[in-house]
């Protein structure tokens, strides 16, 4: 398994699986393909990474694009839709997109990501649940954050448009 950035050639195989991946998961709202072409469109999508197998298919996709902390445009990020291609879930393929994803807007001088998912999973990457980060303006345990650099902020998040 390999990962590199998405190519235009990639969008395609990216929407297939972004589809698979959610079509049976109970909080999926069935529009996250098109939100990864939405962030696209928008060139929103500050990191955007593939896994593909031996043989080059593409079997995982992570993307990230910006936030706003009280409607404030900032180093700040979220993650997500992740997606692994059903028949090679729990192998580490989601666990390496995302990581590689941390290092990638490390680099680029983030301050930090959020995501709205199961504390379960993300606690293996440093995610922690902050009362005073909301989303929809109110806390949430599912509704989590990584801080890279800085303070961790306080404030009330908002994705792209394109969510
Ligand atoms: C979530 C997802 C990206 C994880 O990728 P993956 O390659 O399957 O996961 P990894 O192999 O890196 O990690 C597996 C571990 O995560 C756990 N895990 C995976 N999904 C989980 C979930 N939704 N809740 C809790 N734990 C989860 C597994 O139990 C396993 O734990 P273990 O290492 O203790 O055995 C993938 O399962 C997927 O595409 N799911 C459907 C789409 C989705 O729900 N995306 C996330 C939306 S927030």
């Amino acid at each position: 398994m390999q990962i590199r950035d998405e190519r235009d050639e990639d969008a395609a195989a990216i929407s297939r699986i972004t589809t698979a991946a959610f079509a049976d998961a109970p909080h999926s709202s069935g529009t996250e393909a098109r939100i990864v072409e939405a962030l696209r469109q928008a060139e929103a999508l500050t990191v955007s990474l593939v896994a593909t197998s031996d043989d080059g298919r593409i079997v995982g996709h992570v993307a990230f694009s910006p936030v706003r902390i009280d409607g404030v445009a900032g180093r700040w990020y979220g993650l997500g839709p992740v997606s692994v291609t059903p028949d090679l879930q729990r192998q580490g393929i989601g666990g390496a997109l995302i990581g590689e994803g941390l290092i990638r807007l490390a680099a680029l001088g983030a301050h930090g990501c959020v995501v709205l998912g199961e504390p379960a999973y993300y606690r293996r990457f440093c995610f922690l649940d902050d009362r005073t980060l909301t989303y929809g303006g109110k806390p949430s345990p599912y509704f989590q954050r990584l801080v890279l650099r800085g303070e961790a902020p306080k404030g009330d998040v908002s994705y792209h448009l394109a969510f």
